[in-house]
């Protein structure tokens, strides 16, 4: 049996906190190499054949840091989606933003708007930056839009579906993640993708973020590749 590789992993990239403390480094340089593992593991997934990866960067909780820590997240976020342009022409990868732009300062959201232009032609992996993101929130945006059509109101609110929230989702034409990853050993998933994520295969890893390298994601992809995914259905054979 087995399943096959997953169609869509999201991350929740945690623990560069964790790692600096280790250290006696900054949070600032734990956050520095948390974006070198992200490009590592950006390469690993496209190299594996992942069609979907998104990646939490930056949560609607996450306000709640210092000014500094913040502004450095930031500022980061900025240097990923620059640097990383040749990277993604060479290797036909998309990138696109889960979360409430509005939210963001008008910098970045110029930043990820320019990102997600400049390679939304390509059709290799995809890459969903969650920054600014919260599930709940997502799903607040989505019966917002839904209300703005007229979904809502009347006879219609009786017809409403699953569907017509999934349709109104940041990124509607992404498939629901199949496995969702979390580094250093938290079980919980801090308001992510709670909506896509109902049915996620998840894995938890005690490795902190900025030591993840590809050999962590093919093992993870391979614990995922030995669960057995139901689906709220029975086993096919046996009583
Ligand atoms: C994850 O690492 C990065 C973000 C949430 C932006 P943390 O900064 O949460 O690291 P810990 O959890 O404090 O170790
Ligand atoms: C989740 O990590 C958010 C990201 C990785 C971006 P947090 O560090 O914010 O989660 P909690 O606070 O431990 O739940
Ligand atoms: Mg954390």
């Amino acid at each position: 049996m087995g399943t096959d590789i997953p169609v869509h992993v999201g991350i929740i990239m945690d623990g560069n906190g964790r790692w600096a403390q280790a250290r006696g480094f900054t949070r600032s340089q734990g956050h520095l190499e948390g974006l070198k593992a992200a490009k590592r593991i950006v390469k690993a997934a496209s190299e594996m054949g992942i069609r979907y990866l998104t990646l939490y960067a930056f949560s609607t909780e996450n306000w709640k840091r210092t000014a500094d820590e913040v502004g450095f997240i930031m500022s980061l976020v900025k240097q990923y989606l620059r640097g990383e342009l040749d990277f993604y022409r060479e290797n036909r990868i998309r990138i696109r933003h889960a979360g409430n732009a509005a939210g963001l300062p008008s910098d970045i959201q110029a930043e990820l708007a320019s990102a997600a232009a400049d390679t939304g032609d390509f059709e290799g992996m995809q890459v969903i930056l969650a920054i600014n993101y919260g599930g709940r929130d997502e799903i607040v945006r989505a019966l917002r839009r839904l209300a703005a059509s007229g979904k809502m109101a009347g006879a219609d609110l009786q017809a409403l579906t699953e569907g017509d929230i999934t349709a109104s989702l940041d990124n509607p034409d992404v498939p629901d993640p199949d496995l969702i990853i979390r580094s250093a050993g938290e079980y919980r998933t801090s308001n992510f993708l709670l909506w896509e994520g109902a049915y996620a295969e998840l894995c938890v890893s005690p490795k902190f973020w900025p030591d993840w390298t590809g050999e962590d994601l093919a093992a993870a992809i391979a614990d995922f590749r030995g669960r057995d995914r139901r689906f709220g259905g029975a086993l096919a054979a046996g009583n």
